[in-house]
């Protein structure tokens, strides 16, 4: 048998384990993994001591948004670069309808933002703002592909905000479809009545960003979790639990899961890796997104659900804000644009913190980080696997080769990082993306505008 490109010498990241092999690629797919294949005429990558995994898929991205009164700035030239200097094949967006505009005028949006700008492949998950308007769309947006809506809780000033009444029938829904509905968890109601208790002037001057967290304890989660999982139990519609933060948000979805509501959980490698005492920073304003960070227990319990099974996917929730779009929040932290950048270090925190600090291994970060978010989104036929038959999104890493994040070097647009100073592995040497390479010896070589978009079904969505 004869091969466009041969990865040769890895050790191989594969659904039964990890094994010495070499990767045998015939154009986009995956031909063969396996010891000694011939690399007869054959373009070689050298793997030989390194990991070979899967494309990362970060199923919870935001580029090019507008929000908190500017765009986030990462768009898809350099949020699929960043991802891909970090290993990430495959990122999945949020369509989020404009004023007046239908689901479809959303997809539609997003897919101009994409297209002939992303290196890696991409889709969206579809946002439900208006319920009344948007109900009778949801079908017809499975029909063309998307599979998978959002519902925020929070954010009524956006125009985003969903009441019960719309997650109850959005859930009805998704059940009578075979859909998925992603929910942001947050307690609108009593969030803004603490919001507005520490909105004082004096308060401001005193603590500054920390007040940020002060007004989003963790019941601010936990009730909005328990909610959620209270309309898919009494629906039986599926939902997913998007950048949950919390240890109590973890305690929720495992009971409900044992209970047999189709209840799937996400975090993000934010709330693994950093806890809320950035806020006392001088510069804490930076770190400011929703949910904000929490404290090191809540990372240890999210971590343990990670091992146990109650967490399925870490993902980032990229929404990249510069130092002088934080800088609009002038001492207020009702106006901190809202959000971090994150695709460039997702997968190399979450090896340096998860494996080489012994909480996951290699085999659970690939199913955490690739896998899981892979097959759960509908993409399980073609991403997150090393197995003939599948797209070949490969990444391939040093397992200790370590460098200093510095947002100078980035591929991101962000002039800082959450992570700067931080010595990390677990940058990809190489990325290859359905079969092209497109970061070699940590440089992005690839070609803006390959990404496709993935046309995704409602009988693909797994757990
Ligand atoms: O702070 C965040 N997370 N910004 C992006 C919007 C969202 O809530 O996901
Ligand atoms: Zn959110
Ligand atoms: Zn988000």
């Amino acid at each position: 048998m004869s091969y466009t490109r041969v990865v040769r010498g890895g050790k191989v990241v594969t659904p039964d384990g990890v094994v010495d092999a070499d990767v045998g690629i015939e154009g986009e797919k995956i031909a063969a993994v396996g010891p000694g294949l011939s690399a007869n005429g054959a373009d070689v990558v050298d793997a030989g001591g390194h990991y070979v995994i899967p494309g990362v898929l970060d199923v919870h991205v935001h580029l090019e948004l507008p929000f908190c009164g500017t765009v986030s700035a990462d768009d898809y030239r350099t949020g699929s670069r960043a991802g891909a200097r970090g290993g990430v094949t495959t990122v999945i967006d949020f369509a989020i309808p404009y004023e007046g505009d239908s689901l479809s005028d959303a997809a539609d949006n997003w897919l101009a933002k994409a297209e002939g700008k992303s290196l890696i492949d991409y889709t969206f998950h579809i946002c439900v703002t208006r319920w009344d308007e948007h109900r009778d769309q949801i079908e017809g947006m499975v029909e063309r592909g998307f599979p998978t809506f959002k519902e925020f809780m929070i954010y009524e000033s956006e125009g985003w905000q969903s009441d019960d009444r719309a997650l109850f029938g959005t859930l009805e829904k998704m059940k009578e479809l075979g859909a998925m509905l992603l929910v942001h968890a947050e307690s609108a109601r009593v969030l803004d009545e603490l919001i507005a208790r520490h909105h004082t002037p004096e308060l401001m001057r005193e603590l500054g960003a920390r007040l940020h967290a002060m007004s989003r304890p963790n019941f601010i989660e936990a009730e909005a979790v328990q909610r959620a999982v209270a309309w898919s139990e009494a629906t039986g519609g599926k939902l997913y639990i998007v950048h949950m933060s919390t240890g109590e948000g973890a305690d929720i979805v495992k009971a409900a899961q044992v209970r047999g509501v189709p209840v799937i959980a996400e975090t993000c490698v934010q709330y693994l890796v950093l806890d809320d005492s950035v806020f006392g920073r001088e510069d804490g304003h930076l770190y400011a997104c929703c949910p904000q960070l929490k404290k090191p227990e809540d990372s240890e319990r999210l971590w343990r659900g990670l091992r146990d099974g109650e967490v399925s996917v870490i993902s980032t929730d990229t929404c990249t804000f510069t130092r002088e779009q934080k800088a609009m929040w002038e001492g207020d932290f009702t106006k901190i644009p809202m959000g971090m950048p994150g695709l460039e270090t997702l997968m190399p925190l979450t090896y340096t913190h998860g494996v080489l600090g012994g909480r996951l291994s290699i085999e659970e970060m690939c199913r955490k980080l690739c896998t899981a978010p892979a097959r759960i989104m509908g993409l399980g036929d073609r991403k997150g696997a090393i197995a003939v038959g599948m797209d070949a999104d490969l990444a391939v890493i040093h397992p200790e080769q370590r460098l200093t994040v510095d947002p100078g070097g980035m591929e991101t647009n962000a002039d800082w990082s959450p992570y700067e100073g931080w010595d990390l592995a677990g940058f990809a040497r190489t990325t290859l993306s359905r079969g092209d390479v497109i970061v070699d010896d940590y440089a992005v070589v690839g070609v803006e505008g390959r990404g496709k978009w993935l046309h995704r079904t409602t009988g693909a969505l797994g757990r």
